[in-house]
């Protein structure tokens, strides 16, 4: 078959419309001998009878291990060069007490970037001492119950709070360990690679105010520095950005131990994922390797000895264990002009979720993949734009898929590596309540985060009886 003129470069023809490309899907994804997907032992037919659609399903097995697959990666890496190496987990990603518990079962930390993410953080229950805490606006109450709860790090984001962290600890009696973000002035992701161009952006510190900011940090009774912390963008694919970072920071570093010493240099995160059959992530194990040899060559050139390092993977630990289940409303083929005269034919296939539970292809363009979930079909692979239920044309899911020619109302639909920022990033529009989050295991399923309800809505809502907003 040909492939449609509408079609992205990127995508071919698939030989077989209803294949699970295993970079894309949750390593226990697979087809029964009906043809369902199931996911962990569990089918997606099983799982829209029982939870609804849309509903987002996350592989619990995938979660852990992918946590506990980075930590190895990293631990063995900088263990290598003579350094440790502490996992936070990016709670930014997906966060909620199960999924806090596993990553910390498989020995990391979690990093928070709220009060609403620390409370969920500390309701899991872990030594609050593996406890990070990031926010380039972090309130006064948020401080205080950060440092209140005895949390590991907080990462100062600018000069100002130096003194303010500094005033609470001393007000409670504590010592508050603290790391400090710097604007490396690198950014790097997955199409945009800027070494210089960044220093407009509002996280961090800039290098050249770091040594007043540190010194401050060491004058302070109620402080304790732990060392500096970048974070260079997510998605990354290659380990160049991470590389330059690592050389600035390194000499910031360097400058830094001649005042006292500066225990640890925390990396950040920003991981790639496949999102696409596409998309070809570099393996944990080399980017760890790759960013080791970076650091130690960095220290060897310096003179100093290597630093232990910490790290904040998000995407790449939840990403790709979650898949999102939706039922098929509509199936609309338009005729599309591709190129002058030339029409091809878009077959849009409208699901019962949308910009509300992945906001991440309307906001960035970000690209998916999908299959249908509840049979197979041999049907021709026809060009599909899968788009939810929002009264707004930018609300799409999946700008370009191939899909069955049969597809048709009533059909499930799964969307793979929804795992990391969909959930985390969902809203109300349209007054739609999130959908829950199940976690299957073992063939088991079972809800971690409740869907909501058009009620749980309207208790919201002043003007109806009974809603409780006093
Ligand atoms: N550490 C810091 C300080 C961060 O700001 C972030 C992400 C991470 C770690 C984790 O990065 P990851 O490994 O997940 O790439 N909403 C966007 C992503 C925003 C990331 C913000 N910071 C998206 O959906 O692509």
């Amino acid at each position: 078959m040909r492939a449609n003129p509408l079609a992205p470069e990127r995508l071919a023809v698939p030989a077989d419309v209803n294949a699970l490309a295993p970079t894309v899907w949750p390593s226990s994804a697979s087809r029964d001998e009906h043809g369902v997907l199931r996911i962990a032992g569990v089918s997606a037919r099983a799982l829209a009878d029982r939870f609804g659609t849309p509903v987002y399903v996350v592989d619990e097995a995938d979660v852990r291990a992918r946590a506990a697959r980075i930590r190895a990666a990293f631990v063995g890496a900088f263990g290598e060069v003579g350094a440790t190496a502490r996992v936070y987990y990016a709670g930014k990603a997906f966060l909620c007490t199960e999924v806090a518990r596993w990553v910390v079962d498989a020995g990391l930390g979690i990093d928070v970037a709220s009060g609403g993410e620390l409370a969920v953080a500390l309701a899991a229950g872990p030594d609050p001492a593996l406890i990070g805490v990031h926010g380039n606006a972090k309130s006064d109450a948020e401080l205080r119950r950060a440092v209140e709860v005895g949390v590991g790090s907080i990462v100062l984001d600018s000069i100002a709070e130096v003194d303010r962290v500094a005033t609470i600890a001393a007000e409670l009696g504590r010592i508050q360990p603290v790391r400090l973000r710097i604007n490396s002035g690198v950014h790097a992701s997955t199409h945009e690679y800027l070494a210089t161009a960044h220093e407009d952006q509002k996280f961090g510190v800039p290098i050249s105010q770091a040594p007043e900011a540190v010194a401050a940090i060491r004058a302070s009774g109620a402080l304790r520095f732990l060392g500096l912390h970048s974070h260079i963008g997510s998605q990354i694919f290659e380990t160049e950005g991470f590389a330059a970072a690592i050389r600035r920071l390194m000499a910031l570093h360097a400058e830094l131990l001649r005042g006292g010493p500066v225990p640890q240099l925390n990396l950040g995160g920003g991981f790639g994922i496949a999102y696409t059959d596409a998309d070809d992530p570099m393996p944990v194990e080399d980017i760890a390797d790759g960013m080791a040899a970076a650091l130690a060559e960095s220290a060897g050139e310096l003179g100093i000895p290597v630093p232990d390092v910490a790290l904040e993977p998000g995407r790449s630990i939840v990403g790709p264990a979650g898949v999102t289940l939706y039922r098929v409303e509509v199936v609309k083929p338009l005729q599309v002009h591709a190129s002058g005269d030339v029409l091809a034919t878009r077959t849009y296939v409208s699901v019962d979720g949308g910009m509300s539970d992945n906001i991440r292809p309307a906001l960035y363009r970000a690209e998916y993949s999908a299959r249908i979930a509840g049979r197979v079909s041999d049907a021709e692979p026809v060009l599909a734009r899968v788009a939810g239920k929002h009264c707004e044309g930018g609300d799409i899911l999946v700008h370009a898929e191939y899909l069955p020619a049969d597809t048709a109302p009533g059909d499930l639909l799964a969307v793979p590596a929804t795992g990391a920022y969909g959930w985390a990033m969902s809203n109300n529009y349209n007054w739609i309540p999130r959908p829950p989050v199940v976690a299957v295991r073992d063939g088991a399923a079972r809800v971690i985060v409740r869907g909501e309800t058009i009620d749980d809505l309207l208790r919201r809502d002043a003007g109806i009886e009974g809603s409780t907003t006093t």
